[in-house]
């Protein structure tokens, strides 16, 4: 058994070993892939606790947040009529399923926890990985957790404030953080408490949007086969007597935008490859998570849209932001309105739950990988109620919790801070706008990227086990679609597309310094050198490799 020491002493590249064992290396062979190959996870993936419903909750508990209940309007409006806006859905949920299934493929070649870095660095290298890792910890999980709880805290305050009319004033943007704040950090004390409190509430968080979403499609059927009488307009009628596909728009612009709002409805289909070490049976459990998720999802959002058409105007859904409130008042007046938005932002808690728990992973393996300081890899805090103290003594340290008395877990608590902090940075001073343009750009990118590797990896390592292969027109048509999506955010969002390549660009100087100079510059340094001197022995290759 082959182990890491993480401590003092760290050693950069002992750590990359097992990513750059190649599948002819009989080292390689003779070990467990899913308990020894890979630095991450020391502790947690001895723990090897995740199961194929845990996954499951994980992916769909993350997918159904804000989306299915705020996106239709951008849908709506941008595509034109409801037949095209029910295909953008579906397209947009084909496409995920295309990311989730080249996913898949690389989680099951690479069984790594951490995700795109794992994958990246098998494939690419440590800059790359180091700059996935830099990007995703620093903004993007904690910015794309931002726009969910400021969500949650919309609905939430428009509970409290009586604000749930379209007419009346919203409440107030201090009430709306605070609420936000209060979600999030929630959530994070008690993902930090105990992992298996995380992931049971995420079971009932789950619950609760799954009825939701069924009782939206219920609802409608009811609504469109009774012709149920209701106040607020009425059921529209429309769709009886329209033609679903009157009035689709025709400009491409438009569909992109749609595309984009109907993928955030989709996204987070990645969320069990950052966990992949931890499960129990990855290649086994890793496809049926995604297969069962990705078509789950795809009918509970199919569903709930055709149900807005049976009982809201297909203009009143392109206009409102809170469709699913507005679903609920116009069926059952005020207490409706206050049911759904109460579920509106349960299942972004719930959303909230499931990124809390897998951004800590990231920032864990980040951690333990050497790109983050070291306390970011550590678990727990040993805490006695006779001393009084806390401190993270080893890595092996236990939380014990002193108000259930024998309770110990094992959480990566510096990490899950590290995340909260950030996402409430991120909820104060961030734009909602900005903060999504941001997100859609850093993350198409770092997916085309992980998705191209994949089609790399099947030139570059043949016969590298892959427990799981996808059909290579899947990555072939993610990669399409992503670049065809970043260019869109390029041009529509120059000034986040410049803060992307800022951060990206104070990324590589923080990898020179955390880590070194990245191993191109240094072969070609090496090569520099080598013409310089002009003899053999010392060629770049040597100089290159000796890392
Ligand atoms: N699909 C989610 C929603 O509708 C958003 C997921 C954001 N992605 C993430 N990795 N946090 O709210």
């Amino acid at each position: 058994q082959r182990s890491y020491s993480v401590g003092s002493t760290f050693d950069f590249n002992a750590h990359l070993f097992p990513l750059s064992a190649s599948a002819n290396d009989p080292l390689y062979l003779s070990l467990d892939p899913t308990t020894t190959r890979g630095p991450s996870f020391q502790n947690l993936e001895k723990q090897k606790s995740i199961t194929y419903f845990n996954g499951l909750s994980l992916v769909v508990g993350l997918q159904i947040g804000s989306g299915i209940f705020s996106s239709p309007a951008q849908v709506n409006s941008s595509a034109g009529s409801p037949g095209a806006a029910l295909l953008i859905w579906l397209l947009s949920g084909i496409l995920a399923w295309t990311g989730a299934s080249s996913y898949i493929e690389l989680g099951g070649a690479i069984p790594l926890s951490g995700g795109a870095q794992a994958y990246l660095q098998h494939i690419f290298g440590d800059l790359p990985a180091f700059l996935f890792a830099w990007v995703a910890i620093m903004v993007m999980r904690p910015g794309s957790s931002a726009i969910i709880s400021i969500i949650a805290g919309e609905y939430l305050g428009s509970v409290f404030w009586g604000a749930l009319a379209e007419d009346s004033d919203p409440p107030p943007q201090v009430a709306v953080k605070a609420l936000a704040l209060l979600c999030l950090w929630g959530i994070t004390i008690l993902n930090c408490l105990s992992t298996k409190a995380g992931t049971r509430a995420g079971d009932v968080f789950l619950m609760i949007k799954l009825v939701s979403l069924i009782a939206i499609t219920v609802i409608g059927i009811v609504v469109a086969v009774t012709g149920f009488s209701v106040k607020d307009g009425g059921p529209s009628n429309e769709w009886k007597t329209g033609n679903w596909f009157k009035g689709s728009s025709r400009d491409p612009g438009a569909y992109a935008v749609a595309l984009y709002a109907g993928l955030w409805a989709f996204d987070g289909w990645d969320n069990v490859n950052y966990i992949t070490g931890e499960m129990k049976n990855p290649s086994r459990d890793l496809p049926r998570v995604i297969h069962s998720a990705m078509p789950l999802v795809i009918v509970c959002y199919l569903l709930a849209n055709i149900s807005y058409f049976f009982v809201l105007p297909s203009s009143v859904i392109a206009s409102s932001t809170t469709v699913a409130v507005r679903f609920g008042t116009t069926v059952f007046g005020s207490v409706g309105g206050i049911l759904f938005a109460l579920a509106v932002s349960i299942s972004c808690v719930g959303a909230l739950n499931a990124t809390t728990f897998t951004s800590g992973r990231l920032v864990y393996v980040a951690g333990k990988q050497g790109y983050l300081p070291k306390l970011f890899g550590k678990l727990g805090v040993r805490f006695s109620r006779s001393s009084g103290r806390a401190g993270g003594e080893d890595q092996g340290a236990t939380l014990k919790v002193p108000i259930f008395g024998t309770a110990y877990t094992r959480t990566p608590i510096y990490a899950m801070l590290l995340n909260a902090v950030l996402t409430s940075f991120f909820t104060v001073i961030g734009s909602f706008e900005a903060l999504v343009a941001f997100y859609g750009v850093a993350g198409y990118s770092f997916y085309f990227l992980t998705v191209l590797g994949l089609i790399v990896l099947r030139y570059r390592e043949p016969d590298l086990p892959r427990p799981y292969r996808c059909w290579i027109i899947t990555p072939i048509v993610f990669c399409c679609v992503s670049l065809f999506l970043v260019s869109r955010g390029v041009f529509g969002a120059p000034i986040q597309t410049a803060g992307v390549v800022v951060f990206v660009l104070i990324g590589v100087v923080v990898f020179w310094v955390r880590v070194g100079p990245p191993k191109s510059l240094k072969r070609l340094g090496g090569k520099l050198r080598f013409w310089k001197k002009g003899r053999k022995e010392e060629g770049w290759s040597a100089v290159g490799e000796a890392r």
